[in-house]
């Protein structure tokens, strides 16, 4: 057991005796929001797609099990030492989806190759020289898949031919050697309507398998094709030739894929319990829970997040230990008083939970778990 044990969350028994603010779980409805998106994608995938969630979302070693237990091929990570929470944590088979540079951190990606397959994502020459003058030596090929960019303009090669020039030069080092492809389509967070999402998700997954088909035509061995995120896993699933789809934050839900459509509302597993703390005017609440408890972005559409039992009411701003939540004109007051606790669903479960230490798993009313955030802040 952790030094939780000596929290007073840990006593709690029920969630109107936690302290606030706190992290809730709702285990139902993750576990439902786990079960579908693993449902869906072997239907949409024939049972040739596999699932790598993507663990940056929950950083916990329960619900990475709870995702494993579901047929997991393995899981996502974005940083080397979300990559050792993991390890540690007992998963054996991690990419860590990221451009990792430097020798300090394939240091100490060394110890975690004895324990799990660990691979990398790349876009480029560079990256693929450092980690392999640093891995060659020690007798390993660390494996690597390409990056490409399917739209989204952040990371990955720029042409399938970009893609085959780096595999070509990849090959020609010691200590990496190609084992796929992957993309990531954060464009899909851009769309308004679930079609979009549905047609991004396809082009990621077409693109991938093209691009594995060339490598593969060209004696690399572009097994993996590794895709999709939660509004676009399933498409992309569906499109023969991809491997495995990462989506995250499906495992909670939050206001940004609600606005999506690829969670309702009331299916939000992650909310945080927060305390009113001031009313000093008829029409403001003011919770203890502000951008040190949220995570900071708001989507420019001016709310950190919703008011479970109060949909109407959201979280109009905040500063960093408050939150004020502002009555609309019109709408019913709901007549808090200082000292009620209230759910609120974030706009970002993911930037949440990394600003918590422990996540608190709720059966209804009463609290079942704390999990520990191992993976907090692990960012480099
Ligand atoms: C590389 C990569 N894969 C997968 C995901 C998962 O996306 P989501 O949380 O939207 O499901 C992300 C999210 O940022 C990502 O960056």
């Amino acid at each position: 057991v952790t030094a939780a044990a000596s929290m007073p969350s840990r006593r709690a028994t029920s969630v109107g005796d936690l302290d606030t603010p706190v992290v809730l779980i709702d285990v139902a409805r993750l576990q439902r929001n786990l079960q579908g998106m693993a449902e869906r994608v072997a239907q949409a995938g024939g049972g040739r797609v596999r699932l790598r969630p993507h663990a940056k979302t929950h950083k916990t070693r329960q619900i990475a099990m709870r995702q494993l237990e579901l047929g997991a091929i393995g899981l996502t990570v974005a940083k080397v030492g979300e990559a050792e929470a993991m390890v540690g944590a007992g998963v054996e088979d991690l990419l860590i989806a990221y451009p990792v540079l430097g020798d300090q951190k394939y240091e100490r990606i060394l110890p975690l190759l004895r324990k799990a397959r660990i691979r990398i994502a790349i876009d480029s020459l560079d990256i693929a020289e450092a980690a392999s003058a640093f891995f060659a030596p020690h007798g390993i090929k660390l494996p690597v898949l390409i990056e490409i960019d399917t739209g989204f303009g952040r990371t990955g090669v720029q042409s399938p031919s970009e893609a085959l020039q780096l595999a070509d030069q990849i090959d020609e080092l010691p200590g990496v050697e190609v084992a796929g492809v992957m993309c990531f389509g954060g464009q899909a967070y851009q769309t308004a309507e679930a079609g979009e999402q549905t047609e991004i998700g396809r082009s990621e997954g077409q693109v991938s398998v093209q691009v594995a088909n060339l490598l593969s035509a060209h004696n690399h061995k572009a097994q993996s094709v590794s895709v999709g995120s939660t509004p676009t896993a399933v498409a992309a699933a569906g499109v023969a030739g991809v491997t495995e789809v990462r989506p995250g934050v499906y495992a909670f839900g939050d206001l940004k894929q609600v606005q999506l459509g690829t969670v309702k509302f009331e299916d939000c597993a992650l909310t945080v319990l927060a305390t009113v703390v001031s009313h000093p005017r008829p029409e403001r609440y003011v919770v203890d829970a502000g951008l040190k408890t949220f995570a900071g972005e708001n989507y420019g559409w001016g709310t950190y997040g919703r008011l479970l039992d109060h949909p109407d009411l959201i979280v109009d701003w905040a500063a960093e230990e408050h939150g004020v939540i502002l009555l609309p004109e019109g709408s019913v007051d709901p007549k808090l008083r200082i000292g009620d606790k209230v759910r609120i669903v974030p706009d970002h479960a993911c930037g949440t939970v990394n600003m918590h230490d422990e996540l608190i798993a709720i059966d209804g009313d009463a609290v079942v778990d704390v999990w520990p955030v191992i993976g907090r802040g692990r960012v480099r």
